[in-house]
């Protein structure tokens, strides 16, 4: 049994999927099967069980979904041109590249020409674009947009309040940003970016109302640096050795769980936070790329 104030983001990751179950129901009344194609470049250990676990939960929600995998020496041309044939095909209505892609690739040109319409990974300028003007009309990354659907489903007051996000990445930090600054529910809250050149981290962290740790530094966030009663997301996946684990490593976050919890208002386990909320918002944001590409 967890303690009362951790936020179990695997049953609110499951509400969504029962949502975006509905709405596959929908559109298969109407002949149309959402489909989702991953690819991933090379064999980085990450990306193959980030990339099984979508397709293992698009099946479940009837999204039909496969996988091409290309090799680690692939070129920019022959990625672009699998891109431009599923940009073509009708009946592909979402396309993710996992990142990361191979240092020879450019991973702006590539998520340049997934068409936004089938962006449902939210990395194409257009939908970056939407998202800092707040036009709906887009497709917001999974992970941000995950972390506000936990916030707002867990009761979290986020009007007004001081959020403060460690780590300016493209996946996380800055689209987090962008998504809590808004003039919207679940948002107008004042944000402060704090990276690798912030000074006095630790002061910004103590101000905080809602800490999310997204800068990839194991256990970095302890007791000492947050308020009694701050609201704590772990975004991290951090691999760290552990001679005790039998594939010697395991993962951690950025947040001290077992130092943090006690003093925080609500907490992310991790896992079990926001990772499966990640692939929660996938899953809608295909269903929802397959209504709009089919008028429903
Ligand atoms: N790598 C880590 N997170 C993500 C993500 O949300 N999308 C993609 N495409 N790659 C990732």
């Amino acid at each position: 049994m967890q303690p009362a104030n951790v936020i179990d983001g695997r049953a609110i990751a499951e509400q969504i999927h029962s949502e975006t179950s509905q709405k596959i129901a929908a559109l298969k009344s109407h002949g149309i099967i959402p489909g989702l194609v991953f690819i991933r470049v090379g064999d980085d250990a990450a990306s193959v069980v980030y990339v099984g676990m979508k397709e293992k939960m698009s099946v479940r929600l009837g999204i039909t979904s496969q996988t091409r995998v290309l090799p680690e020496q692939t070129t920019q041309e022959e990625l672009l041109e699998l891109i431009y044939k599923l940009n073509a095909d009708a009946s592909v209505h979402g396309i993710l590249v996992q990142a990361p892609l191979p240092d020879h690739i450019s991973q702006e040109i590539v998520y340049s020409s997934v068409k936004p319409e089938k962006d449902v990974d939210g990395f194409n300028p257009v939908n970056v674009g939407k998202l800092l003007l707040g036009d709906p009309t887009g497709f917001r990354p999974c992970t941000p947009a995950g972390i506000q659907e936990l916030l707002i489903r867990s009761g979290v007051n986020t009007e007004g309040a001081e959020a403060v996000i460690l780590g300016r990445g493209e996946i996380v930090g800055k689209p987090m940003a962008a998504i809590l600054c808004q003039k919207a529910k679940g948002a107008n809250a004042t944000v402060t970016i704090c990276h690798s050149r912030t000074r006095n981290i630790k002061e910004h962290c103590r101000r905080a109302d809602i800490l999310i740790a997204a800068m990839g530094n194991p256990k970095f966030v302890k007791a000492d640096m947050i308020k009694p009663g701050t609201v704590v997301i772990d975004v991290g996946v951090n691999r760290v050795p552990d001679s005790s684990a039998k594939s010697g490593s395991r993962i951690v976050g950025d947040v001290d769980f077992d130092d943090v919890q006690p003093i925080a208002g609500k907490i992310t386990p991790n896992p079990g936070g926001v990772g499966p909320m990640t692939i929660a918002m996938l899953m809608s944001n295909t269903a929802r790329a397959a209504e709009i590409a089919s008028g429903i």
